[in-house]
């Protein structure tokens, strides 16, 4: 037996048994007639005591040789400590150690092994297995699995069936590309790994398994973000039968099910807002409403005089930033040349003071006085103390500026609290999305996804303006869900592919299995998938989902650990049929 309790377990009300106990060798603390070892597991970190007198000299002796992070097995009697340490739940006994067996060896670990390490992110990375060694990351694994069997329990109480889907397949378009893999068997032929389980979970619903979810891989070969891997995890799920108010409500049960039981906090009610305000509100399709800051738009208030920046400006808008009139002239210059960074690429700010006596003072004093100024804080909902932020120009352009500003604001002003949860259903997306470059057409979501009732026509005409029957989960300014009711017939879909540029001969050679499903009886059906990663690291209370992934990438999408992406020799290369021309 390798062990009889953990070393996270043994309390005061164990004292006098025998005990074994195996880990690594957190900690050695010598003081040459005594030795204490901080023995480590995954459950905590228990003390053993060697001394001279109660143990013998040898065992003492073998005990101060112990490096760090040895695998050791201690076998002795559990013993109340002399000075209790009550930061640790095991920290009123220590074990009195009558054996010790070396179980292995360590090198010295490139890092420490505390919560607080003096290792970067990179030789972490390359040492992950000594990382997850640590609380803060093994603590994050553990939680990902405690929300992940939530997940499980909540949809196979709602009758959900996982049923798992293939990796090798044919592309999915939704909107990255593809990871390719070479076929032996099939000179020249390639699978590509699912961007996720889409087509199948439709296919799914028309062989009638009416409610599917499956906790799955999906590949993306995209940028690199902080919430964003090349391999990420999906809850996937779709329902047959149903509205997109029945999706929103499952999926609203799943995600309060999940705050209650994960993080004791009971929302109630889940908002909506349709893209288009939360795009005017927010700048953003995902916008974080634990905080105020919405959008005034101000054309109306503000192109009236001869400020001819602002006249000459598709958008004037400001936001009304709390309590900042007190900003000295040098914090308000840091911020406007932190607008005009390339990253947020806004050529200039203008401000107003919001004094508290009611005055105002502005960067355009010149061109408007007290009554103009006062109108831009009724329309930003600025009060006296506020700094009122202002950005113009093109209107998509600068609303995604200031939507920078305020996320930027907002944490600098602590208003982003981790451990306040907001939700919200972002609803009524545009079907399609226009590529500005190509001047073509592409789904917003995927090529699955319908219209709303009745707009179908629309896209002869107005094809911007077609909404979809699409919806996103927001929580905390992170999309951390989206789908949509899908077209169950192939008419509409085969429309919708010539929408997007498809000839009929490219749609059927790439989603013929799809349109011939939908000939044999296929149900009404929607779905959605969330982000496992993301709702586990936003629950957690971070944003770097990096950090809840056992053996994450890097941001040039390397595995570190183990050297991946890497070259294959020649003759696998010949076997796949592959000449490199590089
Ligand atoms: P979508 O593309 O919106 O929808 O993806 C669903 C959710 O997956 C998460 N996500 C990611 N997480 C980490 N890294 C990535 N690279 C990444 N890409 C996406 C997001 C997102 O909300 N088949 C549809 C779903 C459906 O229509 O039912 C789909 O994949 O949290």
């Amino acid at each position: 037996m390798y062990r009889s309790n953990t070393c996270g377990e043994l309390r005061a009300s164990h004292i006098g048994s025998e005990v074994i106990l195996s880990g690594w060798v957190h900690k050695l603390r010598d003081k040459g007639f005594v030795a204490w070892v901080d023995l480590r597991d995954r459950y905590g970190i228990t003390q053993l005591v060697f001394d001279e007198e109660r143990t013998s000299k040898e065992l003492l002796e073998q005990a101060r040789e112990l490096g760090r992070e040895t695998v050791i097995q201690a076998k002795g009697q559990i013993i109340e400590r002399a000075s209790k340490n009550p930061n640790i739940p095991t920290g009123e006994i220590e074990v009195l150690v009558t054996e010790l067996t070396i179980l292995n060896t360590s090198l010295l670990p490139p890092f420490t092994i505390e919560d607080d390490t003096d290792g970067g992110e990179d030789i972490r990375m390359k040492y992950r297995y000594l990382d997850i060694r640590r609380n803060p990351v093994k603590n994050n694994l553990i939680f990902r699995h405690k929300v992940s069997m939530e997940v499980r329990k909540y949809l196979s109480d709602q009758g959900f069936i996982d049923v798992e889907t293939p990796y090798l397949i044919k592309s999915t378009p939704e909107g990255a590309r593809d990871f390719l893999v070479p076929s032996r068997m099939n000179e020249g032929q390639f699978y590509a790994l699912p961007q996720s389980p889409q087509t199948f979970k439709q296919l799914l619903m028309v062989g009638g398994m009416d409610k599917y979810f499956q906790i799955v891989k999906c590949f993306r070969d995209e940028d690199l973000r902080a919430d964003r891997q090349p391999e990420f995890t999906q809850i996937d799920c779709e329902m047959a039968f149903v509205e997109q108010e029945d999706i929103l409500n499952t999926f609203e049960g799943l995600t309060k099910h999940l705050l209650k039981e994960i993080k004791g906090v009971d929302i109630q009610e889940f908002p909506r807002m349709t893209y288009d305000d939360a795009m005017h509100l927010y700048g953003n399709d995902k916008p974080d409403i634990r905080f105020g800051m919405q959008f005034g738009e101000l054309n109306a208030v503000a192109q009236h005089k001869d400020f001819n920046v602002f006249n000459s400006a598709e958008l004037v808008v400001g936001i009304a930033v709390p309590g900042a009139s007190e900003y000295t002239r040098k914090e308000i210059d840091a911020l406007i040349d932190w607008v005009k960074r390339p990253q947020v690429g806004a050529k200039g700010m203008v401000y107003v003071k919001c004094n508290e006596d009611g005055s105002y003072k502005s960067s355009v004093d010149k061109f408007y006085d007290q009554d103009d100024l006062a109108k831009w804080a009724e329309v930003t909902g600025a009060n006296p103390g506020d700094l009122i932020c202002v950005l113009s120009g093109d209107a998509n352009v600068t609303r995604t500026q200031l939507s920078a500003l305020r996320m930027e604001l907002a944490t600098r002003l602590g208003l982003r609290k981790p451990n306040e949860f907001a939700p919200l259903w972002v609803v009524d997306f545009p079907l399609l999305e226009l590529d500005e470059e190509t001047g073509t057409y592409h789904a917003m979501h995927h090529p699955f996804t319908s219209p709303k009732p009745g707009q179908l026509e629309l896209l002869e005409t107005n094809p911007g303006a077609v909404k979809a029957n699409a919806y996103d989960l927001v929580l905390n300014g992170n999309e951390i869900g989206g789908g949509s009711i899908r077209i169950h017939d192939k008419e509409t879909q085969a429309t919708m592919f010539k929408h997007l540029g498809f000839t009929p001969e490219e749609a059927k050679a790439q989603f013929g299995f799809l349109m011939d499903a939908f000939q044999y009886g296929a149900p009404p059906h929607g779905g959605i998938a969330f982000g496992l990663d993301r709702l586990v690291s936003i629950l957690g209370g971070q944003e770097t989902i990096r950090d809840f992934i056992a053996f994450p990438k890097n941001n040039s999408g390397r595995d570190v650990m183990i050297d991946a992406p890497a070259k294959i020799d020649e003759a696998q290369l010949k076997e796949l049929h592959i000449k490199l021309d590089l």
